[in-house]
């Protein structure tokens, strides 16, 4: 597997046409957000790891710092998103090796800490590639970024994920994203 951290103006059409690809192969579920080259869902990343094989597109993960309110007071933090391994590659330690460059990543854009929402059955694969588990509490964020504003979705929030990467201990308090998730 070839690794690479890529910013989003790097990234040629070519190969968000792979990525999209890609995409669409693990969320087969939600066919419809990865139509054509279109490579993210709600919040658009700015960077991207991304593995290689001999087939093409093979694991990615989606990258966006941003300030989140954190009992009121800015946070910054990487939300990470848009993490997927290519149907016939998963169960083989590939999404595991993709969060340890997704760590080495964060660790290179020196932010205090890696953020995402999850599904509650992806939370051990999560928790096995370093991330923590927050006790539940009150989020708030965007449902969608890329169309018309809508009402914030507003909920107690038990399978929100934090990396610690140069801080250790994530703050107390409701979060709010002002925006949507990656
Ligand atoms: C989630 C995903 C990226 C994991 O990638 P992967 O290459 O299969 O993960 P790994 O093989 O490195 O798994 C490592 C460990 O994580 C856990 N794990 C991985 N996938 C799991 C699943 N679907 N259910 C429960 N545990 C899982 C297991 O503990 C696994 O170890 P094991 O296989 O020895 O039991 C991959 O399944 C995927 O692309 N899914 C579709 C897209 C998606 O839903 N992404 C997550 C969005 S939050």
């Amino acid at each position: 597997m070839q690794w690479s951290a890529c910013r989003e103006g790097r990234i040629s059409m070519r190969e968000h046409a792979e990525l999209a690809a890609l995409l669409r192969a693990a969320y087969a579920h939600l066919p419809q957000l990865y139509g054509g080259v279109r490579t993210w869902s709600s919040a658009r990343p700015e960077a991207r790891v991304l593995g290689w094989d001999g087939e093409g597109a093979a694991a990615h993960a989606g990258v966006l710092r941003r300030f989140l309110q954190v009992g009121g007071t800015d946070q910054l933090a990487a939300a990470v998103g848009l993490v997927a391994v290519r149907p016939g590659l998963q169960r083989q330690g590939v999404g595991l090796a993709l969060l340890d460059r997704v760590r080495a990543f964060l660790g290179e854009l020196a932010v205090p800490f890696g953020i995402l929402m999850c599904a509650e059955h992806h939370v051990p694969f999560y928790e096995r590639g370093g991330w923590r588990r927050l006790s539940p509490r009150r989020a708030l964020y965007s449902p969608d970024d890329t169309t018309e504003p809508r009402p914030f979705v507003d909920e107690i929030t038990t399978t929100t994920l934090v990396l610690p990467v140069t801080q250790e201990e994530w703050p107390d308090g409701e979060i709010r994203w002002n925006g949507a998730t990656v």
